[in-house]
């Protein structure tokens, strides 16, 4: 299983952050965490890449040369600019096709609040940031519950001279927090307020759990394919990640958390999924916050259990790689499901998926083409345009289902 992608960028930004020398192990290696790689490289870190292990020498950065290229990845690019924003730096930002029509004024208005100079290109990229050394600190509030617009404030106070306050969360993945408690900072946080002291990271070794919203394909193929039976190893079970198991009982899943115990700060588990039959929920409120990765796989069982799924909540869906309500409705409706599109998520009436009858589209969207293999698991291959896109989250994807896919029938 693919390391957590959120955890790795994370880990990686970090140590480039702290004086000396961190090992980031078992890291994602999809072209995302590369980006974040090479984009702490620009930035003056060290990095000796071991493929198994990351080492890193940070602490002494610097305005990196040319522009920083984050490719795909919305991660890469706002809490790297927030971490420019805190540090004094002068960085370019740009990316692909996909991550240019993707919002970053949501990140460039709080780092302006701190007093950076952040320019946008009629709110996207590609952006430059104008850093200033030693910011304040004081009260930020979120507009929404995006984990990456909190960190991207967190990561710009690194060297806050005072208390750094965040409100307005909702659940929001909390891997910056709990790896900054690592990294040697003292910050409080429950879910909905962060409190981050005044302090210097400490270099550290970090080893990353697999990552759930790269299992979370497999629980759901598993799920929804008669007579499957499948463990799935050493997986990051924070509660703040967990919205797809959660969301997969309430629709009858039989998934069981095997062998709980702690990973350098973060909960891990095996998780055990057996064949079920499947039924229809309602996902909405924190739950999607909790699952904001996953919804388009829900989608896919959703189409295959019983009864009418609501999905509500999500329009942040669309602003991701791809706009995620439009592009896995249409992918269902080519399987023959009746989808009702909505401005913040779907109605889809399950129990008549069938295979369809042209290649679908995959919108060079990783997790779309992921879900694609899902919506197949049970009655054999779809036909996709693009398949490469995969490897930005999950290069190991393919021959691990294939694998997989024996203890799925
Ligand atoms: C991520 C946070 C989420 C998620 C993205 C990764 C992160 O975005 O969709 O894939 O690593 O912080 P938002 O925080 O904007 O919801």
């Amino acid at each position: 299983m693919a390391g957590d992608k959120s955890i790795s960028h994370r880990a990686l930004m970090l140590a480039a952050a702290a004086a000396g020398r961190s090992v980031i192990s078992a890291p994602n290696r999809g072209e995302d965490v590369l980006a974040t790689r090479d984009a702490i490289v620009a930035l003056g870190a060290q990095v000796d890449d071991r493929g198994a292990e990351i080492v890193v020498t940070g602490g002494a950065l610097h305005d990196p040369q040319t522009t920083i290229d984050a490719r795909n990845s919305g991660t890469t690019t706002r809490l790297l600019m927030g971490l420019c924003a805190g540090r004094g730096l002068v960085a370019r930002f740009d990316g692909d096709a996909s991550l240019r029509r993707r919002p970053m004024e949501r990140v460039a208005r709080p780092l302006r609040a701190l007093g950076a100079d952040v320019r946008t290109h009629a709110g996207r990229l590609p952006a430059t940031v104008h850093g200033i050394p030693d910011p304040a600190g004081g009260d930020f509030a979120l507009e929404i519950p995006s984990a990456q617009i909190k960190s991207a404030i967190l990561f710009a106070n690194l060297d806050a001279r005072q208390l750094v306050r965040v409100t307005g969360d909702r659940a929001s993945r909390d891997h910056t927090e709990r790896l900054l408690r690592r990294y040697g900072r003292e910050i409080r946080f429950d879910g909905r307020r962060i409190e981050l002291e005044p302090g210097r990271l400490v270099a550290c070794d970090v080893h990353v759990p697999a990552d759930l919203s790269g299992a979370a394909f497999f629980l759901a193929g598993a799920a929804l394919t008669p007579g499957s039976d499948l463990v799935l190893r050493d997986v990051g079970v924070n509660r703040t990640r967990t919205g797809v198991i959660d969301a997969l009982r309430a629709m009858g899943a039989d998934i069981a958390l095997e062998n709980e115990r702690e990973l350098d700060g973060e909960p891990i588990a095996d998780l055990h999924v057996r064949a079920s039959e499947l039924r229809a929920t309602t996902l909405d409120g924190e739950l999607v916050v909790r699952a904001i990765d996953e919804i388009t796989i829900l989608a896919v069982v959703a189409a295959h259990a019983a009864g009418v799924t609501h999905i509500r909540d999500a329009g942040d869906l669309r602003g991701k790689e791809s706009d995620r309500l439009t592009t896995i409705a249409e992918t269902l409706r080519a399987c023959g499901v009746d989808v009702r599109e909505l401005p913040d998520g779907l109605d889809i009436t399950g129990g008549a998926a069938r295979p369809p009858e042209r290649t679908l589209r995959t919108h060079e969207d990783h997790r779309i083409a992921m879900a694609i293999a899902t919506l197949a698991a049970p009655s054999g291959p779809h036909a996709v345009d693009d398949a490469g896109c995969i490897a930005v989250s999950f290069p190991e994807f393919v021959p691990l289902w294939q694998k997989a896919q024996a203890n799925f029938r």
